[in-house]
């Protein structure tokens, strides 16, 4: 756990000038959880970690095997209780081969640490191993070829509470196309073993627009109320 100067940093990062008692009202947070049936994905069968991790390395099931300097993985803890899932390398993380390794991943880090997470405790992944040309938006094709590694390395954390960070994220592991303004302040659920999704806003994003940063606070106090409800 974080020492409080250093939640009281990571707060600050987030724009954060006090803590929310446990039991205040979240604006904007549906009472009744939702549930959503996930996009059926493909499985990369019962792959352990170093298969799947030799498997992701010398993957080419899109073009994009051939810009890449090497595939991001992930990062974190194997046996974490969060999954964070983000959109994909960017050039920062295509050259150390870490997701969120830029500045949007410090962002990330304020945004686990506000929680009391450090990085090290959660599951950092994306829904492309691969970075896009020019940081573009990832194509369908290329999600759906990458969608077996994701959902393996979902099955092999069994994390507690996945955290979508982002409308690429979100969309994605939801099978849906609604706008991530709707997609905020909802309970959804992931696969078989049902694990509760929450959805929030890029770090990316934020710090284009940082004025949200508050209501990604109130997301973030959202997915913790979902992780104490347990799974
Ligand atoms: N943005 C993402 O969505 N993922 C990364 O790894 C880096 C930036």
């Amino acid at each position: 756990m974080l020492d409080s100067r250093a939640r009281q940093a990571a707060l600050a990062a987030m724009d954060i000038v006090e803590w929310l008692p446990r039991t205040a009202q979240i604006p904007g947070v549906a009472e009744d959880a939702r549930l959503v049936e996930t996009a059926p994905l493909a499985s990369a069968g019962a792959l352990n970690w170093d298969e799947l991790e030799t498997a992701v390395a010398a993957c080419t099931r899109c073009a994009l095997a051939a810009g890449r300097t090497q595939t991001v993985f992930g990062v974190g803890n194997r046996a974490a209780d969060w999954m964070i899932i983000g959109e994909a390398p960017g050039q920062e993380e295509d050259r150390q081969g870490e997701p969120f390794v830029g500045r949007a991943g410090q962002l990330l880090n304020s945004m686990l640490e506000a929680l009391g997470l450090a990085r090290e405790q959660v599951f950092i992944a994306n829904i492309l191993k691969c970075r896009p040309p020019a940081n573009r938006d990832p194509e369908l094709a290329e999600a759906a070829a990458c969608a077996g590694w994701l959902a393996r390395q979902i099955e092999l954390v069994a994390p507690r509470l996945i955290l979508c960070v982002g409308r690429i994220a979100a969309q994605n592991l939801l099978g849906t196309q609604t706008p991530i303004g709707k997609l905020r302040g909802q309970r959804y659920s992931y696969g078989p073993r049902e694990i509760p999704v929450v959805v929030t806003w890029h770090p990316a994003y934020l710090l284009r627009s940082p004025g949200e940063k508050r209501r990604a606070w109130q997301d973030l106090l959202f997915a913790k109320q979902v992780f104490g409800q347990g799974a």
